[in-house]
This record gives C-alpha cells, sequence and structure tokens, in this order.
C-alpha cells in the first residue's frame, strides 16, 4: 500500500481510537524531570510513573506517536535503517489488555489496515531464562493468527527482552515483528540473520519491574508497550530497500547531493550520516539545547561537528553554509505536527551556524595535526586530548578518523586525561549517553512540584514572558532554566524566594484534571503547546497561582514541600538563566 507519513500516523491512531485508546501528548525529546537519561528514547518513557502503577488521567489505553533520539547506536547510523531522530508509534495498555488483545490489535493494523500481506510477516517470541519462562503463550496467538510455525522464531534475552529504558524499572518479554523487504517471494521460514527481514513493530509485555539490585520482580500492574517504527514502516510499504528513499529523507538527500555536487549512489554513507544528524539537530535544539560541553547541549555538539566533518569528506567548502538549507527542507517536511519547528526557526538556523563556524575554525588545524600524529601509527591519550581540547575533535570522531586510517587510539588514557581536567560532566565521560529511568521517589516529586512554584513565581516577579527553558531534578535538588537576558539581583532572588516559601505554607491544593490543549490555552496553562497529536493534555493547578501544563507526578497539597531555598542562580546559555534550588 502506498501511503504517505501522516497517512501511517493517522491511520494507525484512527486505528487504536477504534479500540478505545485515548490519544495522549506527544513529550518533549529533553525528559523532564529525569536525571538519568538525556534524551526520550521511546514513546514508553514519559509514560514510567503510570508503568509504575500511578493512574493515568486519560485511563488505561492510550495511543499516540512520538518524537525520539536514540544515540546508543550512533555507530549504525549510515545503513538503511537506523535513525538518530526517528518517531514512534506506540498503545499502551496500563494495566488493561495484555498479550493476546496486544499481538491481535498489532496483526490487525498491519494487516489489515495497512493490508500487509500475511506471507511478508514473521515474527519473534523470547525463548526463555532463569527470570521469565519461554514464551509458548505469545506464539500460541500468531499461530492462530496464521503465522506459520517456521515464521516463529524463539530468541534469548538479548534478542527478545525489552528494558528497563535504565537500570531499573518495568520491563519484560517482548515479541517482534518483522517484514520481509526481498524483492523476490520470501522464503518459508524466517532466518533472524538475513537482513531482508525488517522490524516494523515490537510489543513489551511488560511483567517485571527490575530493582536497584538487578532482581526481576513480578510487577504488580501488567502493562504493553508497544513500539512501531515510522520510518521503516513507511519504507516498507512503499517498496524503499533503503529508509532516505522515503519522503521524509529523499528531499534532504538530494539538497545534500546539490550541495556537494555528488550522486548519493556511491556517497550512502556520508549522506544519510549528514542528513541523519542535521535532521536530530534541528529537533535537539527546538526542544531548547543549545550545543555544549555538557550532557544533551554535548550530544548536540557531537551530531552536528561529525555532520561537518562528512561534508567536508564530501568536498563541500568549508565556505558554503551546509546546515540552513538542509533546515528549511526539515522544517518543510515535519510542521504539520511540530509547529514548535517553525516557531524557533531563526534560532536553529543560528545555532547551527555558530556551531558550524567555531568548528570550522579548527577544523582543518586539527585534520592536519591528526596526520602527523598518524605517522606514529597510534593516537596516545595525550594526542587524543589535544586533539579535544584544542580542535574541538569528539573522542568517536578521533576513533573514526584513526579506524580509517587502521590505527589505534588510547581511549582510556583520554578518559583519564579527560576526568583530571574535566568542565566536562561526569555523565558525558561515563559515556551515559544511553538511557535510565528516573527515580519518581518522593523527593522528586517533591521537587517537581517547587519547579511549579518556581516558575509562577519568576514569572510575578519578573514578568509574563518568561517561560521555562528546561528542567532537571534529582531527589536531592531542582534545576531549572529560563528566558531571561541578565543576573537576578538579590532581592530578586528573594523575593522569589519567599514567594515560593508562602505559597508552601499557605497549603495549597495540587489539583490534577485533563482537557483539550485548547481549553488549557484559554484557562492560561503554561508550559509546551507544540503539538498536534494528542490534544488531551494534563493540567496542574496550584490554587491561585501555578496552572501548568505536565504528565506529573506531583504532591496533592504544597504544604508537603518543607522550605524552599535558592542556592545558586547563573547563566546556562545565551538569555538563558538557570537556578538551582533546594528543598530543605
Ligand atoms: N519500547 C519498545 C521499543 O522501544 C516498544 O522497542
Amino acid at each position: 500500500m502506498k501511503i504517505n507519513r501522516e497517512q501511517l500516523i493517522e491511520k494507525y491512531i484512527e486505528f487504536l481510537k477504534s479500540k478505545k485508546h485515548k490519544e495522549i501528548q506527544n513529550s518533549s525529546l529533553i525528559p523532564e524531570n529525569d536525571p538519568t537519561v538525556l534524551f526520550t528514547t521511546a514513546g514508553m518513557h514519559p509514560l514510567v510513573p503510570y508503568l509504575l502503577g500511578q493512574p493515568h488521567p486519560q485511563g488505561k489505553k492510550l495511543v499516540n506517536v512520538q518524537r525520539c533520539i536514540r544515540t546508543g547506536d550512533i555507530e549504525e547510523v549510515g545503513d538503511t535503517t537506523h535513525h538518530t531522530f526517528f518517531e514512534m508509534l506506540g498503545n499502551w495498555s496500563l494495566g488493561d489488555y495484555f498479550k493476546k488483545e496486544a499481538i491481535e490489535y498489532s496483526f490487525e493494523f498491519l494487516t489489515k489496515t495497512l493490508k500487509i500481506p500475511i506471507e511478508r510477516l514473521a515474527v519473534s517470541v523470547f525463548s526463555g531464562d532463569k527470570n521469565a519462562p519461554r514464551d509458548n503463550e505469545a506464539s500460541e496467538i500468531w499461530i492462530n493468527l496464521g503465522i506459520s510455525k517456521e515464521r516463529i522464531a524463539f530468541l534469548n534475552k538479548k534478542e527478545n527482552w525489552w528494558g528497563p529504558a535504565g537500570n531499573t524499572g518495568p520491563c519484560g518479554p517482548d515479541t517482534e515483528i518483522f517484514y520481509c523487504a526481498s524483492k523476490e517471494n520470501p522464503p518459508k521460514k524466517y532466518n533472524p540473520q538475513d537482513n531482508n527481514w525488517v522490524e516494523i513493530g515490537n510489543n513489551v509485555l511488560m511483567q517485571y519491574v527490575k530493582d536497584e539490585k538487578g532482581k526481576y520482580n513480578e510487577a504488580k500492574q501488567k502493562n504493553i508497550d508497544f513500539g512501531g517504527g515510522v520510518e521503516r514502516i513507511l519504507a516498507v510499504l512503499n517498496n524503499h530497500e533503503d529508509n532516505y528513499q522515503t519522503e521524509i529523507w529523499k528531499p534532504i538527500i538530494e539538497e545534500i547531493e546539490k550541495l556537494s555536487k555528488k550522486n548519493y549512489k556511491g556517497n550512502e554513507k556520508p549522506m544519510r550520516i549528514i542528513a541523519d544528524h542535521i535532521k536530530a539537530s534541528v529537533f535537539i535544539i527546538a526542544d531548547g539545547i543549545t550545543p555544549s560541553n555538557l550532557e544533551q547541549g554535548y550530544v548536540l555538539r557531537r551530531l552536528i561537528r561529525r555532520a561537518i566533518r562528512y561534508g567536508k569528506r564530501l568536498g563541500i567548502s568549508p565556505d558554503a553554509d551546509l546546515t540552513t538549507p538542509l533546515v528549511k527542507i526539515i522544517i518543510k517536511i515535519y510542521s504539520g505536527t511540530y509547529s514548535h519547528l517553525k516557531k524557533n526557526k531563526e534560532k536553529i538556523i543560528n545555532e547551527l551556524n555558530l556551531e558550524e563556524n567555531k568548528f570550522e575554525k579548527t577544523l582543518d588545524k586539527g585534520l592536519k595535526e591528526f596526520k602527523k600524529m598518524s605517522l606514529n601509527k597510534q593516537i596516545s591519550n595525550k594526542e587524543a586530548f589535544l586533539l579535544f581540547q584544542s580542535y574541538g575533535f569528539p573522542i568517536e570522531m578521533t576513533k573514526e578518523l584513526a579506524k580509517e586510517k587502521s590505527i589505534k587510539v588510547d581511549e582510556k588514557g583520554f578518559q583519564k586525561e579527560l576526568e583530571k581536567h574535566q568542565e566536562l560532566s561526569r555523565t558525558a565521560t561515563a559515556g551515559k549517553f544511553k538511557s535510565g529511568l528516573a527515580d519518581k521517589g518522593e523527593e522528586t516529586t517533591k521537587l517537581h512540584t517547587a519547579a511549579h512554584l518556581l516558575l509562577a513565581a519568576i514569572r510575578k516577579t519578573l514578568g509574563n514572558d518568561i517561560n521555562q527553558r528546561g528542567s532537571n531534578i534529582t531527589s536531592e535538588r531542582l534545576r531549572f532554566d529560563f528566558n531571561f537576558d541578565r543576573k537576578l539581583t538579590d532581592e530578586e532572588k528573594k523575593k522569589i524566594e519567599d514567594l515560593v516559601n508562602k505559597k508552601i505554607q499557605e497549603k495549597l491544593e495540587v489539583k490534577q484534571e485533563e482537557m483539550t490543549l485548547k481549553q488549557a490555552k484559554e484557562k492560561g496553562a503554561t508550559g509546551a503547546f507544540d503539538n498536534k497529536y494528542g490534544n488531551k493534555v494534563t493540567v496542574y493547578t496550584i490554587k491561585g497561582f501555578s496552572k501548568e501544563l505536565c504528565a506529573g507526578p506531583h504532591v496533592t497539597n504544597t504544604s508537603k514541600l518543607g522550605k524552599f531555598k535558592i542556592k545558586k542562580e547563573q547563566s546556562s546559555s545565551s538569555g538563558v538563566r538557570r537556578i538551582k534550588a533546594e528543598l530543605i
């Protein structure tokens, strides 16, 4: 079936709505309130509190399409199916239906709605281990739906187990669905090693919660977490063997062909990397991050710099503006869904240009330096560090350059060197780029509510055009970024702090309500009004003081917070201030 991205998303949402699912909001790529993870890596991420048992205001059956970033498989970017930024179709059961319905829904959507012939489908199920038994139940369900035994593979934990997204949290065996993209007749038997079989969907049967000791405990509430990759489904439905031939990539690739005066054919890898990294960068900047040496900002910096280096390899002149034309195309492709891209267009272009200029100043010199170093057939810790420190080469760029010349880099030594000097965050050095789940404990919940009081107090003190630009909460403290262009005075800080404490002392109720985006807007709620999908939102109101769009969780009364103290106020990036605060 020929279909475009918007039609695919619409059909999916409509299908699940017909099965009584409620459409939920598409969340930011920057997880709110979750210090253990840098990006939203799957649709289930923003739902963790609800997967753990907190009731979701929109019910037990949910659906959406979520923008995601994965930097774990950055090395695989450049092939036909892995992307840093992608969109995930997701449906969930929070303690409602389980295996049977979940598998039946996926099957019906793929074979009836999208009309994928059953001959092209295969599945995998969990083969069992000491923590969980072999999933014969799932395979029986597939057989009853008409999938032949030969098309079912029983695979081990490495393949057929999902999560937790970090060290702890909900997880379980999964059952994955594959499509045979071969131009020939699909083989009778499913062979997991055969790359013609592309994974297009995954039902995670969340039966367990892994705790800090590494133990898998039977979950009180059993959930379903389905995820399906928009990019891959789109490619297979339109008979493309390469995701980059679909409408959401092709215009970007064509622009790179124009800029480099080279053909995609023969230059696939560098062109895919540029397209992938710039697309991801556009979305990350649109969600409020700017290039830096810290956390998400550092991931962004690495993506942009890697794209620029590949641009150089394609012979795109350093004077040419690589990023602006690509940004315009990317925004055009997605603006129907994500209005925040257009709103931030100037900012996105500026940030990319700034980073491009900064890096281009040192790139050539750094490459010369690298060439000299490589004469010794290895790059020492000090050399890798010099490339990093003086020429802005992220370590994986040095590694990649070295690999091309088949020489070794002392990466461990580099990390030691880095720690010695460090302004780079521990998160970044530990390579903690993948994910992890938040500690949704009592203290973080309190601090989350304190962040709402803080925003309201800042707006009352400094003006209503102030908005949140980011937040990060651990069980010890909160960090809160907002737009403001100068240092706060001591009086202002005191006023804000006093106002928050006054509201705590007033023992105000924190009310949770569900409403449409439109109603939330009309009621003057603050928060991100960016998304077309999921027009029902949750609003938390602190009586007479704060009204914010938010997924929660929160305390039910401000009296639970104790005393609020601002520890620090500093610049975060240009035009953005950062407050660090605690509850004592
Ligand atoms: N969370 C599951 C995945 O990412 C659906 O595959």
